[in-house]
């Protein structure tokens, strides 16, 4: 079993262009299905969930290239409409497929994504909208066979809660449908607007108004186009929590303030200088010691993304202070802190939420990853700690991370997989 081991709490210092974002590039790749054509992405992560997508993708009878960050995907022979269950439980975010393929195919025949290490993940908002654009939905033994006597057709779908995933598939699912679909209470992270300007670029017509609402008039067909994928601001919320662990000084490039608006409040009040330049890049300086006493509240976009609660989480445990984090998305959110306080850190978690007071130091161990986050702040902490922290679980890390320690390695840290 590969691992990756650290000699830490050395000063990182130095420059990372940024990755594309895993939660664009996904639901991109899953819409290539509906288009006319070869789609050229730009900036597509080297990342095993993108892997994942694209032997679905194979499978499901597209011809894909991916090299050098740029994947093309003819989509023009697709004739499946069955996604086999192994591929299906590689990656949750798989479902995002079935509102692309009920638009191409008609019907579409897969299995229910299992629940992940963060906890259960229902479907129920997918499932309820597309049955509201007239979608027959059986579900038997965890496989959904779902068919469109004909077109779908557009109506209005409000969501009780803002979820991601829901508003992606509706979305999916609006473009080619017969008449105008109207989600309130729609999510809004940059990844959705993203997806949206690509499919845009391919002659759908949405529209986002303020207050969460996204309209869609339905068209008869997609043709295909080019479209570079937003940066991950996860990934860089992950780097610039390393830089405040070691007292760092690093650039990242290929950022832009507002997709990171709600994080760098916390980093600024933790003692960390941030410049933006240019609109493309970001510069962070650290104090020897950042500083930390507040409350974080996960919450949907614009307000503290839940995926960055764990990295910012290992920046916390050496902070001069107190912290407290309330998990709303995911609440069992917390699988990675049994694993910090193996490196001597001190935290409390009482459902959603955790309690973290800053210690001194961090010190060294054998730790396991056990989910995608979790291993971000496993890496984050590893960097702070006194001696050698060995990780194990790499293949959460590899989910989203590309080449996280050559990077990590040209800002200055001693890591090396095994
Ligand atoms: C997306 O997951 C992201 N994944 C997640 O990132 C991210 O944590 C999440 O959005 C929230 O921002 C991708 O984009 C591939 P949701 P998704 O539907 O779509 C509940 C990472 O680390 N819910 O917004 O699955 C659900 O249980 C991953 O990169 C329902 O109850 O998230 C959860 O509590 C992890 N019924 C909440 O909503 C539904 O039908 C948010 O889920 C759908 C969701």
């Amino acid at each position: 079993m590969s691992e990756l081991i650290i000699e830490g709490s050395r000063r990182l210092e130095g420059e990372i262009k940024l990755q594309g974002a895993k939660n664009s590039i996904l639901p991109i790749l899953a819409s290539c299905i509906m288009c006319k054509g070869e789609c050229i992405i730009h900036n597509c992560p080297n990342i095993s969930d993108v892997d994942a997508t694209i032997k679905i993708l194979n499978h499901l009878g597209c011809k894909t290239n991916f090299e050098n960050g740029t994947i093309i995907i003819d989509s023009s022979e697709v004739f499946k409409s069955t996604i086999p269950e192994f591929l299906m439980r590689e990656m949750r975010s798989s479902i995002i497929f079935l509102g692309s393929l009920i638009s191409t195919m008609g019907s579409a025949k897969l299995s229910l994504p299992g629940g992940c290490e963060i906890g259960p993940r229902p479907i129920d908002l997918h499932l309820d909208g597309l049955r509201q654009m007239g979608l027959t939905i059986n579900e038997s033994h965890g496989i959904l066979k779902c068919t469109a006597k004909s077109k779908l057709r557009g109506c209005n779908i409000s969501l009780s809660f803002p979820s991601v995933g829901a508003t992606e598939n509706l979305i999916l699912a609006a473009v080619l449908a017969k008449g105008t679909t109207v989600i309130t209470n729609a999510a809004k992270e940059p990844e959705i607007m993203d997806l949206i300007n690509f499919l845009n670029k391919c002659g759908a017509k949405i529209k986002c108004f303020e207050g969460s609402t996204i309209i869609i008039n339905g068209v008869s067909s997609l043709h295909s186009a080019e479209h570079t994928v937003m940066p991950d601001r996860i990934v860089a919320i992950t780097y610039m929590s390393a830089a405040a662990v070691t007292a760092g000084s690093i650039i990242l490039r290929n950022i832009s303030e507002d997709i990171i608006s709600s994080a760098v409040p916390i980093f600024e009040e933790a003692g960390c200088i941030i410049k933006f330049s240019n609109s493309d890049s970001l510069k962070i300086d650290c104090p020897s010691r950042p500083y930390f006493n507040r409350l974080i509240r996960t919450m949907p976009y614009p307000g503290f993304p839940t995926d960055a609660q764990p990295p910012v989480m290992a920046m916390t445990t050496i902070a001069d202070g107190r912290s407290m984090f309330v998990e709303n998305i995911f609440p069992n959110r917390y699988k990675h802190v049994g694993e910090l306080l193996r490196l001597g850190a001190d935290i409390k978690v009482e459902d959603k939420v955790a309690i973290v007071d800053g210690v001194k130091r961090l010190s060294g161990a054998k730790v396991k990853a056990t989910d995608l986050r979790g291993a971000a702040a496993l890496v984050v902490a590893g960097l702070a700690a006194e001696g050698i922290t060995t990780i194990t679980g790499l293949n959460y890390l590899d989910r989203g991370y590309e080449k996280i320690e050559e990077n990590l390695i040209s800002i200055g840290a001693n890591v090396k997989r095994t």
